[in-house]
C-alpha cells in the first residue's frame, strides 16, 4: 500500500484524489492547506487526516510520497522542505516559475536522494502517448514538425492566483506548457523560439491567447496556439514525420497514414473523459513507487518544460528571436 499526502487541498487535489481514489494500492492519508476547510472538506470525502501544515504531513509515520498541489509560487521552497525530510515527491506543473528555483529544488532533491517527479499530465494521454510511440519505432520517419491547438473559454476570477504572472506564470507556464512540453517530448532539444500573445479579455491581468513557433535542433518545426478567451472550444495536435503523418482530433480521435500505405485510427470514442489521464498517472506513479524504480517524468523534465514556456514568454514580451539553452 502507498501512503499519499497532500500539500493543497484545491481544485487539483480533487482530481487527484478522485483518481487516487480508483487505485487498489494507493491510499490517501493526509490532507494540509492553509485553507483548514478547505483540508477538511477532501480529508472527509477520502477517510484522510488533516494536517495543520507542511511538515507535520512530512512527519507522519508511514508516508510514502508528498502531492504538491499547491500554486507555483510556493513550490521551490515546499520542494526543498520535503527533499530535506526524505519524502519522495510528486509535484504539481510548473514545477517553479524560475529556472533558479527550479535548479534549488532539483539539486536538494539529488543531495537528499529523493525521487522527483513534475506532475506533466498530458503525457498519459492515450493518444499522445501513441504518437510519441509511432515517432520512436521509427514508424513516422524522421521528425519534421507537430503542432498543439487548444482554445478555449477558461473562467478565471480576477482575484485568483491565476491572474498574477508573479504566483502563476500566466497562460503560457499555466497551460501552453502542456502543449510545449508535447511537443519538445516528439522533437528534442530546441533552438530558438518565436511568439506573440494577444489580450482580449480585458478582465484578466494576463496574457489570454498565445502562439508560438518552435525551431527544433534536429531542423524540425513546431507551433503551439493557446487561449482562455474563445467562446467556441477547439483541440488538435498534430505530428509529421519523414515517412507519415497524423492528427489528434479533440483528444478523443487520433487519424494519420503512413508513407507505405497504412492507414492509423484510433478512437476514444466521444464519451471520453480527460478524468482517465489522470486515473493513468496516479497508476504509474503508484506502480513505481512500489517496484522502487525511478518517476516516468522526473524534475529535469519540469525544468525543460519550464525553460522552453519561459523563453516562450519572453519572445512574446519582447517580439524577439529567443535562442536556447536559456542563459
Ligand atoms: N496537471 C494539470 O492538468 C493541472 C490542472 C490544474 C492545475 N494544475 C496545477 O496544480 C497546482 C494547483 O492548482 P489548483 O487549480 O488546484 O489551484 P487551487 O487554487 O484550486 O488550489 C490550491 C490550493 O493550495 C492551497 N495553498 C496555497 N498555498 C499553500 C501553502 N503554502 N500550503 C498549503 N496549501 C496552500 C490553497 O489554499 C488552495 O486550496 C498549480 O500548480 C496548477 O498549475 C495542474
Amino acid at each position: 500500500m502507498i501512503n499519499i499526502g497532500f500539500l493543497g487541498a484545491g481544485d487539483i487535489a480533487a482530481v487527484h484524489a478522485a483518481a487516487l481514489a480508483t487505485i487498489d494500492d494507493a491510499r490517501l492519508v493526509a490532507v494540509a492547506d492553509v485553507n483548514p476547510e478547505r483540508s477538511q472538506a477532501l480529508a472527509n470525502r477520502h477517510d484522510a487526516m488533516v494536517s495543520p501544515d507542511l511538515e507535520a504531513l512530512l512527519r507522519l509515520p508511514g508516508l510514502d510520497v508528498l502531492y504538491i498541489l499547491t500554486p507555483p509560487e510556493g513550490h521551490a521552497r515546499q520542494i526543498i522542505v520535503a527533499a530535506e525530510a526524505g519524502i519522495p515527491i510528486v509535484c504539481e506543473k510548473p514545477l517553479t516559475l524560475t529556472l533558479a528555483e527550479a535548479d534549488q529544488a532539483i539539486a536538494a532533491c539529488k543531495r537528499a536522494g529523493v525521487p522527483l517527479m513534475t506532475a506533466l499530465s498530458h503525457r498519459y494521454h492515450p493518444l499522445a502517448g501513441l504518437a510519441k510511440e509511432l515517432l520512436q519505432s521509427g514508424a513516422l520517419g524522421d521528425f519534421v514538425a507537430a503542432w498543439s491547438h487548444r482554445l478555449t473559454y477558461l473562467s478565471v476570477d480576477p482575484d485568483s492566483w491565476l491572474n498574477d504572472l508573479s504566483l502563476g506564470g500566466g497562460l503560457t507556464l499555466q497551460y501552453a506548457m502542456h502543449d510545449l512540453d508535447w511537443l519538445c517530448w516528439l522533437g528534442g532539444p530546441v533552438a530558438q523560439v518565436s511568439a506573440q500573445e494577444a489580450h482580449t479579455n480585458f478582465e484578466l491581468a494576463i496574457e489570454d491567447n498565445l502562439w508560438a513557433l518552435l525551431q527544433f535542433r534536429n531542423g524540425g518545426s513546431g507551433n503551439i496556439g493557446a487561449s482562455w478567451s474563445v467562446p467556441s472550444s477547439w483541440t488538435e495536435r498534430g505530428l509529421i514525420g519523414s515517412q507519415g503523418n497524423l492528427r489528434i482530433i479533440e483528444q478523443k480521435r487520433l487519424v494519420g497514414r503512413l508513407a507505405n500505405g497504412r492507414e492509423l485510427v484510433e478512437e476514444l470514442g466521444d464519451d471520453y473523459n480527460w478524468f482517465d489521464v489522470f486515473v493513468r498517472e496516479s497508476q504509474d506513479i503508484v506502480d513505481l513507487l512500489q517496484q522502487g524504480q525511478p518517476f516516468s517524468i522526473t524534475g529535469d523534465d519540469g525544468r525543460q518544460a519550464l525553460e522552453i514556456s519561459l523563453a516562450v514568454q519572453k519572445a512574446a514580451k519582447t517580439g524577439g528571436t529567443i535562442p536556447l539553452p536559456l542563459a
